[in-house]
């Protein structure tokens, strides 16, 4: 006679079915919503993915067929794949992300550092000179702030900031950031350009790269830590996520509808990689001539539509000016340099509406603080 199959034994094949963007098994992660079992031994599973198109669908598929076959008196296995509705997809986003934080290397970056990454789904709508701007607008609000360029290659901070001083190790081999008018910065533009450390850099991968940044720097105590991502869904913002689960996201885009697309591709890849969206900027809007009239040159409305796509906040938005090339060029970041020009003002009022949504650690009510704790406490003892 065949083997009598449970619940149990089904489940139990299932724990070995991993969700590898999640890092956790799709049983801990409440992806597995019906089992059903004929007397024959057909299994029938409800799987709910965080997306209809997940990237991972046909692996999680795979693998779930072939661990569930392999049970003993398994005669078929049927998937009916279902996608979660927002609350679920919530709830598994807060399992992996504390998963992630109990499993995550510590790094170097103070767990009290607020990290904010400014991330877009395509090149050239102004992640580096937002990142800039907001790092110099948050320090002039008076806090304490870092600027990591992980744009390895295409690094663009130093210039924006100016600065063409090196990064320098200090006795224990830990990198000293560069100070540069009180902002802690680290960029592989600071790098010496010596054969070694060139050779070095170029044998690196960029997410050892970014590795390096985090474990080897000597952040100290930052309110806050902004990091210019590179363009796209790619291998640093995986990377990322896995190494500094606290970071957050904020997503540029222009007003423009094809950017949209693109940037609604970062936002699934943050939520898919437990990154919080805190929200979205949009750049590059309307133009104002000088004359009173106002050009909407790239279009209009994509910030908003992309914010209410993914049901975050618009939190910004920076009109198309010249002040901005120009403050980039030279190394003056416009939000200090005209901080009451259209651009500027935006800009500040955009950092402002960026402590007000992820505010300093320090600066937590105490009712913040009593639920944090009971929060953790709520953890350990489940
Ligand atoms: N609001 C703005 N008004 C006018 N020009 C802008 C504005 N924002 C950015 N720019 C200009 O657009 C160009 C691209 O900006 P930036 O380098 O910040 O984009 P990016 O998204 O970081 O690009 P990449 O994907 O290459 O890293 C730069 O020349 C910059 O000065
Ligand atoms: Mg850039």
């Amino acid at each position: 006679m065949a083997d009598v199959i449970t619940h149990d034994d089904v489940l139990k094949a299932l724990r070995g079915v991993f969700d590898p963007e999640l890092g956790a098994d799709i049983v801990e992660l409440g992806m597995v919503q019906d089992v059903d079992i004929t007397p024959t031994g057909g299994v029938t599973l409800g799987i709910a993915l965080t997306i209809a198109e997940c990237p991972m669908r046909s692996q999680i598929e795979d693998d779930t067929v072939r661990k569930v076959s392999a049970l003993s008196g398994v005669t078929n296995v049927h998937i009916d794949i279902r996608a979660m509705t927002q609350e679920q997809r919530s709830g598994v986003m807060e399992r992996a992300r504390r998963t992630a934080r109990d499993n995550a290397e510590p790094t170097r970056v103070d767990p009290k550092t607020r990290v904010i990454a400014v991330g877009s789904g395509k090149g050239g709508v102004g992640k580096s000179s937002v990142s800039v701007n907001l790092a110099v607008a948050i320090s002039d609000l008076g806090y304490r702030v870092g600027l990591l360029d992980a744009d390895i290659w295409g690094f663009s901070i130093p210039r924006m900031l100016g600065t063409t001083e090196r990064l320098e190790a200090n006795d224990e081999k830990v990198i000293i950031p560069v100070d540069v008018h009180g902002i802690a910065v680290v960029s592989t533009g600071l790098i010496v350009e010596s054969e070694e450390t060139a050779l070095m850099w170029r044998g690196l991968m960029l997410s050892k790269a970014l590795e390096q940044f985090l474990h080897q720097v000597a952040w100290g105590e930052l309110d806050y830590l902004i990091i210019d991502l590179p363009p796209g869904t790619g291998d640093i913002q995986m990377a990322l996520s896995r190494l500094l689960p606290q970071a957050e996201m904020v997503v540029v885009t222009t007003p423009q509808k094809a950017a949209q697309k693109v940037a609604i591709r970062v936002a699934d890849m943050a939520r898919r990689s437990y990154m919080p969206v805190v929200g979205v900027i949009e750049n590059m809007a309307g133009f104002a001539c000088g004359h009173g009239e106002t050009y909407d040159l790239f279009g209009s409305g994509g910030g908003r539509e992309l914010a209410e796509a993914i049901g975050v906040p618009l939190i910004g938005q920076i009109p198309l000016d010249a002040g901005v090339v120009d403050g980039g060029d030279s190394g003056k970041p416009i939000a200090r340099s005209v901080p009451d020009g259209a651009a500027g003002a935006a800009l500040r009022a955009t950092a402002q509406r960026v402590i007000d949504l992820v505010p300093p650690v320090e600066d937590e009510t105490c009712t913040a603080r009593i639920a944090r704790l009971v929060d953790a406490l709520e953890i350990k003892s489940a």
